[in-house]
This record gives structure tokens, sequence and C-alpha cells, in this order.
């Protein structure tokens, strides 16, 4: 593969300028890349700070557009909705979930009356935001359910489709969940609600900001090392991700990020199939903490997603994708 020798190779000559550096490179970024989470919270004309995540809010309804404007403006194609309920509301079915007046519900509705299809809206299919145990699933004798689970997903997804979600992520990692989904959703006449699995979802520290954010984390009991992968494997990826395709998965999310683009890379490699990375909060906070810190300089942010769309990704989950234009620009 080398393509020649030195001194008549020197492949400095084609770094020397900066123009001839943008000539050859080989990733580029742009808006489209991007997906944006957005936090939600009851109440009324408020916009909260995410203690661990600087620069991260969570919106009242009624203050979405605020940051919805920003990401149609950049022509950010899509955002992800996490809403944070309050305490009373959780239980340990988490019903609230497929109450159709939920957080959710409303910010999906909200945004497609002023938004109608100028941005994609996702949603999250899994119960931790509303169960006051903090899983993603129901719980029996200690264990999280996988089935009876999978029943609650199906009717959370059928929802969220009819409130216009345009595309369901389930993130709780139940075995045959994808598969159950889609029937429900051919079903019931929602033929192109997409599906985006998170069929790569690691066990991960990285989420700790997230759970903050959410408000489950005091709440969390144990972990989720039962359904979520060891992230000591890899094979075991690319089994989760067959399985999810074969079921109906329109595209693939691996989660984390950063330290996962070996399998963001064999994925891409192997099955030809749109997949996105999640630059988790976990990864969001070491950065831009350490940014604030001037540990680290704000070029890192850039060096980061580029790496994503290195390994192959198609887009990125970042909660930065609001700010994406002044970071392509540093
Ligand atoms: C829950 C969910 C999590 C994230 C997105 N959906 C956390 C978890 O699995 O505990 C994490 C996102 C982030 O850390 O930014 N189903």
């Amino acid at each position: 593969m080398i393509t020649g020798k030195y001194p008549n190779l020197r492949l400095r000559r084609s770094r020397k300028e900066s123009w001839s550096r943008r000539l050859i490179q080989e990733n580029t970024l742009s808006a489209s890349d991007f997906i944006l989470p957005i936090f939600i919270i009851d109440g009324l004309n408020k916009r909260e700070q995410i203690a661990s995540m600087p620069g991260v809010y969570r919106y009242t309804i009624d203050r979405l557009a605020q940051v919805v404007d920003r990401a149609v403006k950049k022509e950010i194609p899509m955002v992800a909705l996490f809403p944070k309920i309050k305490k009373n509301l959780k239980n340990e079915m988490g019903t609230e979930a497929l109450n159709e007046n939920n957080l959710v519900c409303k910010a999906i509705l909200e945004i497609k009356k002023k938004y109608k299809n100028q941005i994609g809206i996702m949603c999250d299919v899994a119960l931790d935001p509303y169960t006051s145990h903090g899983h993603d699933g129901l719980i029996k004798s200690n264990q999280i359910i996988n089935d009876e689970t999978i029943e609650v997903l199906i009717n959370q997804s059928l929802l969220q489709a009819e409130m216009g979600c345009d595309v369901l992520a389930p993130s709780d990692m139940m075995d045959g969940r994808i598969g159950k989904i889609r029937i429900a959703l051919e079903n019931s006449n929602y033929k192109d609600v997409q599906i985006l699995s998170y069929a790569a979802k690691y066990a991960s520290s990285f989420y700790g900001p997230f759970r903050d954010a959410v408000g489950s984390k005091k709440s969390l009991k144990g972990d989720k090392k039962t359904y979520q992968m060891d992230f000591r494997n890899s094979d075991e990826a690319l089994r989760e991700i067959a399985l999810d395709i074969k079921e109906g998965a329109d595209m693939i999310m691996v989660k984390p990020g950063l330290p996962y683009l070996d399998i963001i890379k064999s994925i891409k490699e192997k099955f030809k199939i749109p997949v996105f990375a999640y630059q988790v909060s976990g990864e969001y906070s070491l950065i831009s903490n350490a940014i604030q810190k001037k540990l680290i300089d704000k070029h890192a942010i850039y060096e980061s997603l580029v790496g994503f769309k290195r390994a192959g990704a198609n887009a990125i989950v970042s909660y930065y994708a609001d700010r994406i234009d002044e970071i392509l620009k540093y």
C-alpha cells in the first residue's frame, strides 16, 4: 500500500499550506450530520441549567421554540426529546409513559404544530424517565422482565407515533422489541414511522450526567448490566445489530460514542446500514468542563466529532449540535 519512497515522496508537501490541506481532507462535518437532544421539563417559562453539562438546559414546552428555532435555522435535521418528569408522577410501572398528556406527547404536538416537517422528531422508547426505580423496563422479583416490558414499549411507541413522532428510538435493550414494535406500527398504519435502534448500547459510566438531567440518577437501583452490553465485547454488538436489522430497524445507534469507534467501523463495514453515534452526556461533560478549566482548547470539540465521521458514522447525536456552526468555524 505504500505508494512512494522518501525523498521522492514527502507527505508533508501536501500539508504545507492551508488550501492544500483542505483539498486533501478526507472527512468533513456539516449541520446535516447532527441530531440535537433536548431536555423538557414541566412548568411555564423556564429554562434550567444542567449543572454537570455546561451549556445544556432543560426547557418548558412554552420555551421549546427558543432551542428548536435555532436547530431549524441551522438546518439540523432532527431533534431528540428527553423528559424530566416530576417525582410524584414516577412509579414502579412507569405508567406516565403511556399518558397521552405527558411531557413528550405535548412537546411532539407543539413542535409539529409550529415546524411541520421542517425538522424531524426522534423519541426514546424506554421507561427509565418514568419509573421510580430508574430502570428501562419493568421489574419482577428483582429482574428486569423482557417480554412484559416489550408490551409497554409497544404502547409507548404507538402513542408517540400517534402524536407525530417521526423516528422511534428504542434504547431499552430488551430482546426482540424491534420486531414487535415494527409489526405494531404496520398494523396501526404507522408504516412510515422509522425505527432507529439503539442496538449496541453499552452499560456505561458515561451516562452519568444524563441520568442527572432526566432525574433518574438518585433513584436508580443497581446497574443496567443485565440488559445493556458488556463493554468488553464487540462480536456481541454485531449479533445485536444483525438481529435488529432482521427485525426491521431502519438505522442503528452505537452508544456511547468515543470509546466505541471500533464498533461503528465494523458495523459499517459489515452491514452497509445507516449508523449513528451518540456522543453521550459524559463525553460532553468531560470535554466541556476541561475546556472551561482550560485543560484543553475548544478545538477538541471538532476533533472529537470528526472522529465519528472517520469511523463511518452517518450522523452524530451531540449536545453540541445547536452550536455546530460556531464550532465548524473555530
Ligand atoms: C435511557 C437513556 C440513557 C441515555 C439516553 N437514553 C441513559 C441510560 O441508559 O441510563 C443516555 C444519554 C446520555 O448519556 O447522553 N434509555
